[in-house]
């Protein structure tokens, strides 16, 4: 290789972006952990030092954007980070068969990337997804990417989100039983044109299966 060849190579090495994480997402990754009552010693490895694209759990693209966390059956306890929807780049999050208890964070369900989101086995509470009109987002609505969401076997409460897929055309699967959902199923889960599996057992719902649905 003529020296100026090898030159330049190794200044497009120095100057490429792929030496660490991108520090807003380290950041985010970290408000993670502050509001845990219980991190499952995640701090050993993640550690502010480092490259969060290296820490356990983490995944990232050749762009160093945050796509994976994946920290199921960790022990963690406590809430979920809003902070997690400022990673933009997120496809997969599984966040099953911990103690995570309180609400799935709007921000969250909020996510126009997030492909899969698991956070089934937990004690979450809460709604998912029926807020007052009066919020500027509708949540899982704004969920533009979402493929599967499995929330199975939690505390989750109030009806079954009635347009789930409004607004995701590949939206596939829905796993809910084992919560206390109450309501009927609703009709306008039949536009969802791609959902192949509806898990609903174990709730408490109420009413007939819409003629829709078949
Ligand atoms: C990150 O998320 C938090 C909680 O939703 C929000 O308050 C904050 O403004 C966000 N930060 C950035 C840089 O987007
Ligand atoms: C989440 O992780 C658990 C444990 O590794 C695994 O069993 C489960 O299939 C994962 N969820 C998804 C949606 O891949
Ligand atoms: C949640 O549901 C998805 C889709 O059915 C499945 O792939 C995943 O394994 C489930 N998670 C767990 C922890 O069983
Ligand atoms: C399906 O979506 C269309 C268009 O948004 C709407 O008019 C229709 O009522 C929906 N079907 C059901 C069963 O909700
Ligand atoms: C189940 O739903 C019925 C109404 O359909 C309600 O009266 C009852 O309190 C609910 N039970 C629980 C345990 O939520």
């Amino acid at each position: 290789m003529p020296p100026f060849s090898l030159a330049l190579v190794l200044l497009l090495y120095l100057v490429s972006p792929t030496s660490s994480c991108i520090e807003q997402e380290k950041s985010s990754l970290l408000q993670l952990l502050t509001v845990l009552s219980w991190n499952g010693g995640l701090t050993a490895s993640w550690r502010h030092d480092t490259d969060c694209c290296t820490w356990e759990g983490i995944t990232c693209n050749q762009d160093r954007k945050v796509t994976d966390v994946s920290l199921a059956s960790r022990g963690l306890e406590g809430p979920i980070s809003p902070f997690l929807g400022n990673l933009t780049g997120l496809l997969r999050l599984n966040l099953s068969r911990n103690s995570l208890s309180g609400g799935l964070p709007l921000e969250l369900i909020s996510s126009s990337s997030i492909l899969v989101l698991d956070v089934s086995f937990n004690r979450l509470t809460g709604g998912l997804g029926e807020l007052p009109s009066s919020t500027p987002v509708r949540p899982l609505q704004a969920m533009k990417s979402l493929v599967v969401l499995n929330a199975s076997s939690n505390r989750f409460t109030g009806q079954i989100p009635t347009t789930p897929c409004f607004s995701a055309p590949s939206f596939a699967v829905l796993e809910l039983s084992f919560n206390q959902l109450s309501g009927n199923i609703p009709p306008g889960l039949s536009n969802c044109s791609a959902l192949k599996l509806l898990g609903a057992g174990y709730n408490n719902l109420s009413g007939t299966l819409p003629d829709e649905l078949f």
